[in-house]
């Protein structure tokens, strides 16, 4: 009987329980057994493991965050750190891992390939939405929805005071989070870090929009392009007008996934399993165009978020 280990890595991401369950699903069907690895890249080096049966992942396909835990461990990147890492692999005796996760998990996985010849297959999920060979990861989805909604609430609030806000958006060094965030909302403006921007630029624009009869500004932040801290008070400043933040952080992590969320984790979790008990291993399952599509573990950088949105006809329609 084949034997596969299933990890969640880096920061949690909604539908990673949905990718989970159809990798166990899958698994169970084809015969095999399956090893959970609890508390992320840290529990592979702590040996903190789960077996994993059908029943033990019903209830949760519309769950947010994992049940198995992510806890990030950036030790494995070193000598020292791969040591408990390798006594783990050793007692565990798997035929291959799952690793649903991000770059970092990657990175990590291309590390058990290469350093102690585990067959892995990646399952993107991030909401930064920054891996290379995908169109979309798991949790993006959900986390825009998150988004969205909460700059139509602040909108409500921004109209009501003639005020400006400025709302800060997740997405690490990644501007594509906030730059559909801005689209969906229709907001005045959007930092992201893969556009330099002129405060005085941004300033004169918020102004024009007053007078052409706006009541309200909206600046979406990218948290790569600078803190919304740092860009009310050079606002404020410029303009002395009242202006707000809002912070949006963690928000957008959690919560129950979206439809196309549980249905996309649903079908790489699925796929990437068949693919590790079919023998091919060492690469990322990810969609494009809305079919598979199998590329190398080891990446390189994914495109800037701007040419992303240029591909499909959204950077027209930033303002
Ligand atoms: O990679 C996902 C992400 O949420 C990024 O958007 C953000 O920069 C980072 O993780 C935050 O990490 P942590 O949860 O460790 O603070």
């Amino acid at each position: 009987m084949k034997r596969i280990g299933v990890i969640t890595g880096g920061g949690d991401a909604a539908g990673m329980n949905a990718a989970l369950r159809a990798v166990v699903r899958t698994a169970t069907q084809e015969g095999a057994e399956v090893v959970g690895i609890r508390k992320g890249w840290q529990g592979l080096a702590e040996g903190t493991t789960v077996k994993l049966h059908p029943r033990a992942v019903s209830g949760i396909l519309h769950r947010g965050g994992t049940i198995l835990q992510t806890f990030r461990y950036p030790e494995f990147a070193t000598a020292e750190g791969a040591v408990p890492v390798e006594r783990t692999l050793e007692k565990l005796k798997l035929d291959g891992m799952v690793i649903i996760g991000g770059d970092g998990s990657f990175r990590g996985g291309t590390k058990l390939e290469k350093e102690f010849g585990i067959p892995v297959v990646g399952v993107p999920a991030t909401i930064d939405n920054d891996i290379p060979g995908t169109d979309i990861s798991i949790g993006f989805d959900t986390a825009l929805n998150i988004a969205i909604d909460a700059v139509d609430k602040v909108k409500d609030t921004a109209t009501s005071h003639g005020r400006i806000f400025v709302i800060e958006v997740m997405g690490r060094h990644y501007g594509l989070l906030a730059a559909q965030t801005a689209v969906a909302t229709g907001a005045e403006e959007v930092l992201v870090p893969e556009i330099p921007y002129d405060m005085d630029d941004l300033c004169r624009n918020i102004s024009k929009g007053y007078k052409r009869g706006k009541e309200h500004a909206i600046i979406i932040v990218a948290e790569g392009a600078g803190k919304a801290s740092y860009v009310s008070y050079e606002i404020k400043e410029r303009l002395k007008r009242s202006v707000r933040m809002v912070v949006l952080g963690h928000v957008q992590r959690g919560g129950s996934p979206s439809g196309y969320d549980r249905i996309l984790a649903s079908r790489l979790g699925h796929r990437a399993t068949e693919m590790l008990l079919d023998g091919q291993h060492g690469v990322m399952v990810g969609v494009v165009a809305n079919k598979f599509k199998t590329s190398s573990l080891d990446k390189k950088t994914k495109a800037p978020a701007k040419a992303v949105l240029r591909d499909v006809g959204l950077m027209e329609t930033l303002v």
